[in-house]
């Protein structure tokens, strides 16, 4: 059985500010999770030549992998974060004050609520289809850095969680999610690389 390792990008500036969306780098202490990240990685993957890492097109996953050295790189647009539309680049409170409406929306269904000009849950779901054919398909190991409402979508599908969970399962950052999936169903092991 091959493993499929999921992780969240290093925490970036826009993780620091409260803010959701956009496209920043990562702070200081995602860039020392990404040497962690690559330390695992190498040590993981060591001897499979035809292991791969993907990325979205945002910066903060592409620096999350650039320590990572020796495997082949592929960016995703599929896995780029929920589009928060209107409300990309604010704060949950500034949304909370000044859009009242659409935050209590999307509190009362999470799943189903789609952004002005942006994306649901389920929109993402849909949008990762194949991305999870291409998974599936693969052979060797394969390192996914993507985002918190991606991933989500990502490993309930794996973890064969039920849609309504997905926008609320945990998905904390500077850790790893293998997978594995075998003839007795799917394992799976977390690492914590740091806090
Ligand atoms: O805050 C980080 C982030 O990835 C945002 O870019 C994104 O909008 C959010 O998480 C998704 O999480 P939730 O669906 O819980 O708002």
């Amino acid at each position: 059985p091959r493993p499929i390792l999921l992780t969240r990008h290093g925490e970036s500036q826009d993780n620091v500010r409260g803010r959701i969306g956009g496209d920043t780098a990562i702070s200081e202490r995602g860039e020392l999770y990404s040497k962690k990240l690559a330390n695992f990685v190498g040590k993981r993957l060591k001897s499979d030549r035809a292991a791969s890492i993907w990325t979205s097109t945002l910066q903060r996953t592409i620096l999350t992998a650039t320590p990572i050295v020796g495997f082949p790189k592929i960016q995703w647009r599929a896995l780029d974060e929920i589009n928060a539309g209107v409300c990309d680049g604010m704060t949950y409170e500034e949304i909370k004050k000044n859009m009242p409406e659409e935050y209590e929306s999307r509190k009362k269904d999470k799943l189903r609520y789609r952004y002005p000009r942006g994306e649901s849950y389920l929109d993402v779901i849909q949008r990762l289809e194949p991305v999870i054919i291409e998974l599936e398909r693969q052979r060797a190991p394969v390192v996914v850095i993507s985002h918190q409402a991606v991933l989500r979508a990502l490993y309930a599908y794996f973890a064969d969680r039920p849609l309504k969970e997905v926008p609320h399962i945990e998905m904390p950052l500077h850790t790893i999610i293998e997978i594995q999936m075998g003839v007795t169903g799917v394992q799976e092991k977390r690492y914590k690389l740091m806090d």
